[in-house]
């Protein structure tokens, strides 16, 4: 799971996310964050409306990494014994409940509070934990939902797909070299056991490959023989050489010396690994336009979830989302400015209506 502390994403057209990150970058000049950038990027691209308005919220600075929830964000899927596949969505609900900081409390804070503060509390055994939940759609509903459920600019509502829960996930355990545990960990989205699938959503189809390829730049080809990516359970693959081969944890350390590094082989007697059937992903036929065709996006409604959420806040997070939004947008053009009140007052008007009141205008 390489998540995130939101529901949704900027984007669902990976060929944008260089685009949107660049728009992220600090000016090159002062070396210091641009907003005009950020807002000149959304206000060209309206399906980031709904990721806005949760990073512009309160939620936008969490007050530890312990209340905070995770999300898959994505579409996966599960499949089950029968070989049939759900589409599932993942939460993972603090059990430290959510806190979060105002800007001006942010502030003052001092560099690497939350690291700092994560530490300690699992040191002092204070261990903190989630609350893990799916949402489960059938393939058959997932074709007449009213949203493209492999959007990730989009949530499914609550009341469609209740959450279910089905365990706990607790951090217990501090790393002992920061360098050789942290660093050089290596998380990609294509990392993945039986059971647990993907899905037609366009920009976890580019993950799947982005992140094994940083890793190989990142560490090398053989980043998993490290003991922080290692697999406790024995791994049979025909991965055998490379930069900086070595053992690995299931093979107690030793180097990898099979005889054989290619399947198909003659082998599979004489204990070369051989596929085996019984956890076999079932095949996912190729709909129409590979999912996308089913979902007109042309006309695609980027302003009601975004809308939604807005409403279900109290007045005073509604207050600090305009204030948060201000601080940045009156930085920009005034035709950038115009362009993103556009899009509150289609969220709703009153969204509009105090962002403008925190710019002064
Ligand atoms: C097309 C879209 C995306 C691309 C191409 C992309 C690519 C990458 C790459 C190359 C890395 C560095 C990997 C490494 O060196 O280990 C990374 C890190 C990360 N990305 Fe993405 N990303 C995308 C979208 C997302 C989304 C939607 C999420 C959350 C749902 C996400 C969550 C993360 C996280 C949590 C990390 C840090 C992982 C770590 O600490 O090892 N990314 N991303």
């Amino acid at each position: 799971m390489v998540g995130n502390n939101t529901p949704v994403f900027f984007l669902r057209d990976p060929l944008k996310f260089p685009d949107f990150i660049h728009s992220q970058k600090k000016d090159p000049r002062t070396n210091l964050p641009d907003p005009a950038n950020h807002y000149e990027f959304w206000s060209n691209h309206p399906q980031s409306l709904h990721q806005i308005t949760i990073l512009m919220s309160d939620r936008g600075i969490p007050a530890s990494l312990r209340n905070i929830n995770g999300y898959s964000s994505h579409t996966l899927s599960f499949w089950n014994a029968e070989g049939v596949r759900y589409w599932v969505k993942w939460h993972f609900k603090t059990n430290q409940g959510i806190k979060c900081l105002s800007a001006e409390e942010a502030s003052r804070k001092p560099a690497n509070f939350h690291q700092q503060d994560l530490v300690d509390a699992i040191d002092k055994g204070q261990f903190p934990g989630w609350t893990v939940k799916v949402q489960i759609m059938t393939t058959a509903e997932a074709k007449t939902y009213r949203i493209n459920p492999f959007d990730l600019t989009k949530v499914w509502a609550h009341k469609d797909y209740p959450l279910i829960e089905i365990g706990q996930m607790e951090l217990n355990r501090n790393v002992t070299n920061y360098f050789a545990e942290t660093e050089q960990a290596a998380f990609s989205p294509s990392n993945l056991v039986p059971g647990i699938g993907v899905s037609p959503d366009k920009m976890l189809q580019a993950r799947l490959l982005a992140y094994q390829d940083a890793h190989n730049y990142r560490i090398g080809a053989n980043a998993n023989q490290l003991p922080i990516n290692a697999p406790i359970a024995a791994v049979n693959h025909y991965q055998r050489d490379g930069a900086m081969a070595g053992g690995s944890l299931s093979s107690g350390g030793q180097m990898n010396a099979d005889p054989v590094n290619f399947y198909p082989n003659d082998r599979g007697e004489s204990g070369a690994p051989v596929p085996d059937a019984s956890v076999a992903e079932p095949p996912m036929p190729i709909e129409e336009e590979a999912w996308i065709k089913t979902y007109n996006t042309i006309d695609d409604n980027h302003y009601e979830q975004a809308g939604d959420l807005f409403r279900i806040m109290s007045a005073g997070q509604k207050e600090q989302l305009a204030g948060n939004i201000a601080g940045g947008l009156s930085q920009a053009t005034p035709s950038v400015q115009a362009r993103m009140l556009e899009q509150f007052a289609l969220a709703d008007p009153d969204y509009a209506d105090l962002v403008k009141k925190a710019m002064g205008s």
